[in-house]
């Protein structure tokens, strides 16, 4: 049996809390903020990739939306399950990395919020494959001109947080912009040690444009405080709104870009 990626091991055991999370109590206003920028028939297919407990997903499938969750961790889809049969809602679940998935053409729209896995680093993942090969798995898996919005975190407030002293520590990476970090999934459970990728707008717009998506606008996306308002240096994390408008690189061609 291959080790588990360590964001599953930490979301497994993490799982049981995650919804304690102040983080994650704004789900309705979030949703109708994404349904208001989709402009989503009823009836319209979304996919939400690092789904988590399904928060999204539910609230979406509530609302009539045809949803399936993707996510790597066995008991955050377990409880997503769970909430989905308490809501009386079906939602499709899909155990998968985000990096590995095909679901060609399926999809009106996707969501990958608050880190879904956009970013969250394996402790082998390559800091530019990671990335890229999820968004061209997302952008594979949506119908022409279908949008997606994604919130990941923000390079410039990460940048401004970390000092020389941790970059010596090996805390933080200035030319990758990632932090490498030792967090408890629960009080009394061991330290997992995690990797975290921030990014900035401008590697963004490369990045989605390899990936057959045009960036249409980024936006505030900090947990609790997403809003059509310009980017801010500490901001948390970066809403972006793209739409699918070309092809994306081939899975396998990704690995050219280090060539
Ligand atoms: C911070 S949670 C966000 C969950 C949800 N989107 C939300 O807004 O509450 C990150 C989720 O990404 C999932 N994840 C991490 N790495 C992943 C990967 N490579 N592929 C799929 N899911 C992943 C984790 O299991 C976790 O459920």
């Amino acid at each position: 049996m291959p080790a588990k990626n360590t964001w599953e091991r930490f979301f497994d055991a993490h799982a049981p809390i995650y919804e304690d999370n102040v983080f994650t109590k704004n789900t309705i206003h979030e949703v109708d903020f994404l349904l208001d920028e989709l402009h989503l028939p009823p009836g319209s297919s979304v996919l939400d990739v690092g789904c988590g407990t399904g928060r999204h997903a539910i609230e979406l499938a509530k609302r009539g939306y045809a949803v399936t969750g993707l996510d790597l961790s066995s008991e955050m889809l377990s409880r997503a399950a769970a909430a989905a049969k308490a809501e009386n809602v079906h939602v499709e679940w899909i155990r998968s990395n985000a990096t590995q998935f095909t679901l060609p053409e399926r999809y009106d729209a996707a969501v990958c919020l608050c880190e879904g896995a956009f970013g969250l680093l394996g402790q082998r993942d390559d800091t530019i494959d990671q990335p890229i090969s999820i968004l061209c798995n997302i952008s594979r898996s949506l119908k022409p001109q279908a949008k997606a919005v994604f919130t990941v975190l923000n390079g410039a407030a990460m940048l401004r947080r970390y000092q020389n002293e941790d970059v010596a520590q090996g805390r933080f990476d200035p030319l990758t912009l990632v932090e490498s970090s030792e967090v408890r999934p629960q009080e009394g459970l061991p330290a997992v040690a995690v990797r975290e990728r921030a990014f900035v707008p401008t590697e963004l717009l490369l990045l989605f444009r390899i990936a057959g998506m045009s960036v249409l606008n980024m936006w505030g996306g900090t947990a609790g405080n997403w809003g059509r308002r310009a980017l801010d240096l500490d901001e948390m994390e970066i809403m972006i709104v793209a739409c699918k408008t070309a092809e994306s690189l081939a899975a396998g061609d990704v690995g050219k870009l280090r060539a």
